[in-house]
């Protein structure tokens, strides 16, 4: 069926925390990617989303950070924006969930559903923290878990036995708000019947067979299941209150507040640009709208079920036509964890490397149909061989020839041989072959499709050999060279969805007039570059990434994992870049080798130093440390120890040290480091 207009979404990013390069694979480069590819072919189209800001975890981070859900939510909706701004993620609007357009929109959404007699009211027995007088959250409430013992279960779920925990049968449990034993109380929440609501669904979905199988197959086993209602009230003071005279002291469920927050998005755009109805063209108009929601896999019940049972209850609005949801990225082999400190935050990635490498490379690796893994390395090498050494080095080369040979300006093309129609007509069908892979959600494919082009220009230019041709046939050169760079232009345009920066430095390289996002992606294979136009420098698109700082990337990580693993209390996340690294390589300068203690001495004068005499391997030096209090001389003798071999020498107490031995302090307290076993003195230790 043809759409009039298109309305994208992706999923409301809580804003408990950065965003990391997980979630930018999952549902905000696939749907940038597949905006600005409509854009270029002139479809109507809105791009909508913004920060999620309720929740108990947001309430939950401002309890650990001793402040406001509010000043949480403000803080990291910033960072938030900022770091997608940075990639290129180009919505038309980014709103908060916190705004009181947001709260209008789904309080009427919950009071149509409310008078329409769509939702059931029902009482039932919940914790509460008597010390603070509220309901608690099962987040809320820790205790032993009734199955395995563990002592820091969650009201719902044990991290240890991984089972559901019924929260009245929960041991010991205690409330994190204030420490409280909860007690067991009466509560009346709202409920959206959604099992209700299955055999429309069910029928909705029926023509919906080209979706992901991980999309049908999850609704399948829902409806298999039997769906249940759900309530979509709750007992918390942070939230969109519930508009209804009693109910003072609940909010709604944030569930049911997040995805309208897609609607209340839609109008604050609407309302931006002067049009305040404009909103209902996209949202109202069910035949003439495609609704597509871009989201990861943990969001699939909440989009192709309860929003869309939410909306045939309301009755007005339009339903997802499609729902690619992506699985996940995981990140050098383990899966993304804020706790563990096995993350790549986008906005740190951005303090340090390109927006457009990463884009490639995500796309390259986007977990479509299986979950994929995201490795510095892999990273590097795509960068370097693919963006570099094919699309970059193809470019180059076409342009810098033409500045040395042809003064910088397009030459004309003679008569074209079975080359050169070939490359024009690989460049001609791109448009057309991406297009299909990206209304199909094949973004994998899209990007491999895409480097095709480049590759192939590679080919021709050194088959063609301008260099050589020059020599004997410049009008036959000239033909080349106009033959490649018919191909950087359509290369610019067809590239723009992927490489969005890239694009617009290689439009101005050409010196082609206005800018790519201006341009039609159906005339991107057209061969539009005027004979004698003059070109720019050309300027390298690409950089290499170097080992170094792919090298001072993995150590980050690993540094932050060990550190998280340190039994660190879960930390505010840094938006600030964290402490001075230093790479593997400055570690390496360090020279640590083994020594065995020959002879010690007090140094005369000092309760503490003591003079020693070690044995290398192949010399023998002389070390001060401040030990004597805790190791006397004679406890030193015949100990292997470790020391910094290529320390400058320095004098202390007017006595050389040749070094320094490596011990751990803490306090007053100090400890030996010594090697676990015997080794040879002199050997190295890294
Ligand atoms: O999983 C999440 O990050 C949710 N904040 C997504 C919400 S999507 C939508 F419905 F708003
Ligand atoms: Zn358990």
């Amino acid at each position: 069926m043809k759409y009039q207009r298109l309305l994208v979404t992706s999923a409301l990013p809580y804003a408990n925390g950065p965003v990391h390069l997980g979630h930018l694979a999952g549902a905000y480069l696939p749907a940038d990617i597949y905006v600005r590819y409509h854009r270029l072919k002139g479809t109507e189209v809105l791009y909508i989303c913004g920060t999620d800001e309720y929740g108990t975890t947001i309430t939950e981070s401002a309890r650990k950070q001793g402040t406001t859900p509010q000043a949480i939510a403000d803080r990291y909706h910033q960072v938030i924006r900022e770091a997608f701004a940075g990639v290129g993620i180009s919505f038309d609007n980014f709103s908060r969930t916190s705004r009181p357009v947001h709260t209008r929109q789904t309080q009427e959404f919950f009071l149509r559903l409310y008078e329409k007699g769509l939702l059931k009211q029902k009482t039932e027995q919940q914790l509460y923290d008597p010390q603070i007088g509220q309901f608690l959250a099962d987040r809320q409430v820790v205790g032993t878990c009734h199955h395995c013992g563990y002592e820091k279960a969650y009201a719902d779920q044990c991290e240890s036995c991984g089972k559901a925990i019924d929260p009245r049968q929960l041991k010991n449990p205690r409330s994190l708000l204030s420490g409280a034993t909860p007690e067991v109380r009466e509560t009346t929440h709202w409920y959206f019947p959604l099992g209700e609501w299955q055999p429309q669904l069910e029928e909705w979905l029926e023509n919906k067979s080209h979706w992901k199988p991980n999309v049908l197959n999850f609704c399948r086993n829902y409806f298999a299941e039997g769906l249940q209602d759900r309530a979509i009230t709750r007992d918390l003071d942070w939230g969109v209150p519930v508009p209804l005279r009693g109910w003072e002291g609940k909010v709604l469920y944030v569930w049911f507040d997040a995805p309208i927050g897609y609607i209340s998005s839609t109008i604050e755009w609407a309302e931006q640009i002067g049009q305040p109805d404009q909103w209902k063209e996209y949202w109202c108009d069910r035949e003439g709208t495609k609704l597509v929601h871009f989201i990861g896999k943990d969001n699939i019940f909440f989009h192709a079920l309860l929003f869309p049972a939410m909306c045939m209850a309301y009755g007005n609005y339009v339903l997802a036509s499609e729902v690619p949801a992506n699985e996940f990225l995981n990140l050098e082999g383990d899966k993304f964890s804020t706790s563990r400190g096995w993350a790549v935050w986008l906005h740190e990635y951005l303090q340090r490397f390109d927006p457009d490498p990463l884009r490639y490379y995500l796309t390259c690796i986007m977990p479509e149909l299986a979950d994929s893994d995201f490795v510095w390395r892999d990273f590097q090498e795509r960068n370097n061989a693919e963006l570099a050494d094919t699309l970059g080095n193809f470019v180059q080369r076409a342009l810098t020839f033409v500045h040395r040979y042809f003064a910088g300006q397009v030459p004309a093309a003679g008569s074209l041989r079975e080359a050169d129609r070939a490359l024009l007509a690989a460049a001609a069908t791109a448009p057309a072959l991406l297009g299909e892979a990206l209304e199909r959600f094949e973004f994998k494919k899209a990007v491999r499709t895409l480097m095709d082009l480049p590759q192939a220009g590679n080919v021709y230019f050194q088959q063609q050999a301008p260099w050589e041709v020059r020599k004997t046939d410049p009008a036959r050169c000239g033909t080349i060279l106009n033959t490649c760079l018919q191909v950087c232009r359509t290369l610019a345009v067809v590239m723009f969805p992927f490489l969005p920066f890239a694009a617009e430095k290689l439009w101005r390289q050409l010196n082609l007039p206005g800018k790519v996002e201006e341009q039609s992606w159906d005339k991107a294979g057209e061969p539009l570059v005027p004979v004698g136009h003059p070109l720019n420098r050309p300027e390298i698109l690409f950089p290499k990434i170097e080992d170094e700082r792919i090298e001072a990337e993995v150590a980050r990580l690993h540094a932050a994992a060990a550190e998280a693993a340190q039994g660190e209390e879960k930390k505010p996340m840094s938006v600030k870049p964290p402490a001075e690294l230093i790479s593997p390589a400055e570690f390496s300068r360090l020279d640590l080798r083994i020594a065995r203690v020959e002879a010690a001495e007090r140094v005369p004068g000092t309760d503490r130093l003591l003079k020693l005499k070690i044995n290398l391997g192949e010399e023998r030096r002389q070390i001060v440390a401040g030990l004597a209090h805790i190791y006397p001389p004679e406890e030193m003798v015949g100990k292997l120890i470790v020391v910094v071999a290529n320390l400058q020498p320095a004098r202390i107490r007017g006595v050389e040290s040749q070094g320094m031995l490596l011990a751990a302090q803490e306090g007053e307290d100090i400890v030996l480091l010594i090697p676990e076993s015997d080794i040879a003195p002199g050997a190295k230790v890294r």
